[in-house]
Order: structure tokens, then C-alpha cells, then sequence
């Protein structure tokens, strides 16, 4: 049995938000899945785990494959015209966000705006651009529910607003704050997963040698970068219902717990030579898509997206090269997430 540590809700720690004192997301953003504690979490999880199971993600295989295709040939005359192309704005940011837009049911024209608020939210300039980019999100989502409410179509939103309408199984802010973590969480991950597994790739050439052999290992080789190329550093806050003792210090019971995902990662004790890229590894177990009741309500569609999108890549661009030096690749600046701003790419 692990130690008895549980999300305990905002009300107990309101911790600052990307650094930045004192900023805490209104409640009705705030109050998402990852925020909350058995059973509302429960209740509000089974709302939505039916349209994330591996049989109804696979029925998205060919809308996945088709949109990513779709991309990597735009990708790929961009570099024959222009000699290189930037793979994160053209190709690994869109891609999620065209999967998770039509999936939520969010209009083609919005879902750019949408990404860029939630980039400046974890890339702002100052406290007012981080304040701008959430009331953006917040005013955004609240329209558009009100639009869908207007005019229902087949998509996930719609179920859920009829669901609150209905009865009494979900409230407002809930539905917002529900909308507003598939599809955030369903676009910003994915896209960092697909930067950072691609130059992991590309700076491994006798892995990437061997995946282009042996396209079989593609799912192995995604779970390795899941491992050790995962954008997520640290896992939302935990509180301990009780004190524990973990590793000879005492933690009192509600404080607040961050757990650095990425050094469990690089635990030499876990995983033999560690700091190795090796697609090969046995082990496949991590921690990237968390775990216990708040594990990724998306895996299996962040899996397939992975796969897809590198997988077309490598065939759609035998020779792709990176057109800058690694060192000179510009990082977001913040300890919580490793993502890259650009990947500069060429044909070969
Ligand atoms: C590679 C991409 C992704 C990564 C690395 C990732 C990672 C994670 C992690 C680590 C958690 C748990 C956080 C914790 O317990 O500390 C989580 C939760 C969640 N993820 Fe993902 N995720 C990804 C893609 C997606 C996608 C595509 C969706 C689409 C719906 C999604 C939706 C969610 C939701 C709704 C939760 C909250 C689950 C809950 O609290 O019950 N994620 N994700």
C-alpha cells in the first residue's frame, strides 16, 4: 500500500500558478478534474471516460491518420519551397487541436485563438498577459456553450450540456471547467510529446535507424519517449490526509506535495542507465500519463495521436534533419513543462 496522499481541492492550498504569486485560475476553470476529490471526482470522470476508451478512440484511427497526413504533405512542401519548416507550428501544434476541436466540437476558426491563450498561460510576458490569456479562455468557453446551447450538434460539448440541463448531475461551472480541461489538456501535452519525440529521434540516429528499419517498434518507441521526453515535469499538488513519512522526512498531514515526475524518470534505481535513449528498453513503465484515480482520462488518444503523427513523419520525410544546432532550440522557461517554442526541420 503507498502512502495515504489524496487531492484535497483548491480550498486547502491555493498555490501560485506558473510562478507567479498569488494567481490562482477563477473557480470555474479551477474546479476540473484534476482539482477535485473522490466522489465528485468520480461522478464527474464517468460523465465523459465512455467517449476516451481504447474501442471508441480506435474509431478515431482514420480521422487521426487522415489529419496528420493532411499536415506532414503541407510540412512537407513548405521545406521544399522554403528550405526548412517549423514542425511545432506547422504540424505538432495543429494536430491535437484538430483531433480534440472536432472531437469537443470547438469551430475550425477558433481553435488557434484558443491554443495561443493557453500558451501565453504558460509562456506570458507579465502577471496581466497570464490575466488577459485565462479571461480569454474563461469568456471563450462560456460563449461557446452558450452557442451549442443555442445550436446542439453530435459532439462531446453538446452531450454535456444536455447532461446539465437535464438534471442535476453537473453544474455550471463543472460543464466549464470540464470543457476547458479536454481541451486544453487534450491539445497541450500531445503537441510537446510530438517536438520533443522527434528531435529525441532525430538526435538518436541509430534508434531512428532502427524505427525506420523496423516500423513495428513504433509503439515501443513512443512509450520510451514518453519516458524520457515527456514535456510534464511535476504532477498536479497532492495533500497527505495523514502524516507520512516518505524517504525519512516527515510531510504533516495537508501539506503541499510536488511530485517531479521527470527525476523519477532518471531513477537509477528504477531504470537501468537511465539518461539512455533506448527504444529497445524492456521496462516500459512510467509515470508520464500519471497514475491512480486522476490517470490520463486521454491516454489511449494521446497514444494513437504519438504514433500517428511520428509515424507519418518518418515516411512522409525519410531524410528529415534538424536545421538548427540542438543548442540553439528555444525552450518555454518554466521549471513545470519542458516544451519547445519552435523545431526548425529540413528535408535532409
Ligand atoms: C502525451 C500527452 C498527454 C500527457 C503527457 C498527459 C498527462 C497527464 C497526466 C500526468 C495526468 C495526471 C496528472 C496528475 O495526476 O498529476 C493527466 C490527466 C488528465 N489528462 Fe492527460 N495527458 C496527455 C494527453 C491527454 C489528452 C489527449 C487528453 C484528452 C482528453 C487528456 C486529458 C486528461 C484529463 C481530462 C485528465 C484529468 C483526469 C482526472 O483527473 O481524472 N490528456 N494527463
Amino acid at each position: 500500500m503507498g502512502p495515504p496522499v489524496a487531492t484535497l481541492g483548491n480550498d486547502v492550498a491555493k498555490m501560485t500558478w506558473n510562478g507567479y504569486k498569488g494567481f490562482s485560475l477563477p473557480p470555474a476553470l479551477d474546479a476540473n478534474l484534476l482539482n477535485i476529490d473522490p466522489t465528485d471526482h468520480l461522478r464527474l470522470r464517468r460523465l465523459v471516460s465512455k467517449t476516451f476508451t481504447p474501442r471508441r478512440v480506435e474509431a478515431l484511427r482514420a480521422g487521426v491518420q487522415e489529419a496528420a497526413g493532411g499536415l506532414a504533405d503541407a510540412l512537407a512542401k513548405r521545406m521544399e519551397t522554403d528550405g526548412a519548416a517549423d514542425l511545432v507550428s506547422q504540424f505538432a501544434n495543429p494536430l491535437p487541436l484538430v483531433v480534440i476541436g472536432n472531437l469537443l466540437g470547438v469551430p475550425e476558426q477558433d481553435r488557434k485563438p484558443f491554443s495561443d491563450w493557453v500558451t501565453t498561460m504558460f509562456d506570458p510576458q507579465s502577471r496581466d498577459d497570464m490575466a488577459n490569456a485565462v479571461d480569454s479562455i474563461h469568456r471563450y468557453l462560456l460563449d461557446l456553450i452558450e452557442q451549442r446551447r443555442r445550436e446542439p450538434d453530435d459532439r462531446l460539448l453538446s452531450a454535456l450540456i444536455a447532461v446539465r440541463d437535464e438534471g442535476d448531475k453537473l453544474t455550471e461551472d463543472e460543464l466549464v471547467s470540464l470543457a476547458f480541461l479536454i481541451l486544453f489538456a487534450g491539445s497541450e501535452s500531445t503537441q510537446h510529446v510530438i517536438s520533443g519525440g522527434l528531435l529525441t529521434l532525430l538526435e538518436h540516429p541509430q534508434q531512428l535507424g532502427a524505427l525506420r528499419e523496423d516500423p513495428a517498434l513504433l509503439p515501443d518507441a513512443v512509450e520510451e519517449i514518453l519516458r524520457y521526453a515527456h514535456p510534464n515535469q511535476m504532477a498536479i499538488r497532492r495533500f497527505p490526509t495523514e502524516d507520512v513519512v516518505i524517504g525519512g522526512t516527515r510531510i504533516p498531514a495537508g501539506d503541499t506535495v510536488m511530485l517531479c515526475i521527470a527525476s523519477a524518470h532518471r531513477d537509477p534505481q528504477r531504470y537501468p542507465e537511465p539518461d539512455r535513449f533506448d527504444i529497445h528498453r524492456t521496462d516500459k513503465a512510467h509515470l508520464t500519463l500519471g497514475c491512480g484515480v486522476h490517470y490520463c482520462l486521454g491516454a489511449p488518444l494521446a497514444r494513437l495521436e504519438i504514433q500517428t503523427a511520428l509515424g507519418t513523419l518518418l515516411r512522409r520525410c525519410p531524410q528529415l534533419a534538424l536545421d538548427v544546432p540542438a543548442d540553439q532550440l528555444r525552450w518555454r522557461p518554466s521549471f513545470r513543462s519542458h516544451a519547445l517554442k519552435e523545431l526548425p526541420i529540413t528535408a535532409g
